[in-house]
């Protein structure tokens, strides 16, 4: 559910986020909560639940496909940052947030990720969410299930929401990582790197 921010108008922070099974929800609720932040869940018409879900995660991730995802109910660009949160699927960042940073890019401001992972694909990970949105972060969380599971998460996530309150640095300004596509909206026959 989108929330306004903390009563002192507008919401500076946008977190936006994909979840299959409620790791990466649950994060992105305690990092909106952490900073005031509106929320928005990317939602697709398609369903992944299930052993066919999961083996449809697994080819999209495999092959790098882009998936249908509903029209944003925020737009990005109203927002000083936005924080983007994702499953790790086969060392491949979740085809609905691929899909949603190559479409929003040219509306992003500077941009924050976080990923929830069962231990393995976080470099790569943070690499693709780089090159689809055309900068660096400005801050990076990666959080493994048994962390979350655990609790011990919740020392990681305030710290990452301290960085972010605390006005970093415009990293958006720095060169993107190498590998990072050209600016532009998807299109048919051009997809997500
Ligand atoms: C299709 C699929 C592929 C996955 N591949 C990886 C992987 O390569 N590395 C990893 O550490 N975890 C992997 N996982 C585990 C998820 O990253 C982890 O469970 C994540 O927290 C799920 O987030 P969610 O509950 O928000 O959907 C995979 C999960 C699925 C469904």
């Amino acid at each position: 559910m989108a929330r306004r921010g903390s009563g002192a108008g507008a919401a500076r922070t946008l977190v936006v986020y994909y979840s299959r099974s409620g790791h990466t929800r649950r994060i992105a609720e305690e990092v909106a909560a952490a900073l005031g932040a509106d929320l928005e869940e990317i939602r697709e018409p398609g369903d992944r639940s299930g052993l066919f879900g999961y083996a449809r995660c697994a080819l999209e991730a495999l092959f790098g496909a882009s998936a249908e995802i509903g029209a944003p109910r925020r737009d990005p660009s109203g927002y000083e940052q936005v924080v983007v949160g994702t499953p790790v699927w086969y060392a491949a960042v979740s085809t609905p947030v691929r899909t949603y940073l190559w479409v929003e890019r040219p509306r992003l401001p500077r941009v924050a990720f976080f990923l929830t992972h069962g231990g393995f694909g976080r470099e790569r990970v943070l690499g693709q969410m780089s090159a689809l949105a055309g900068q660096r972060p400005v801050a990076e969380l990666a959080l493994r299930l048994r962390e979350i599971e655990s609790g011990e998460h919740r020392e990681k996530v305030a710290s990452f929401a301290r960085s972010l309150r605390s006005g970093p640095a415009r990293a958006a300004e720095r060169p993107p990582r190498k590998g990072a596509a050209s600016r532009g909206r998807g299109s048919r026959g051009r997809g997500p790197p």
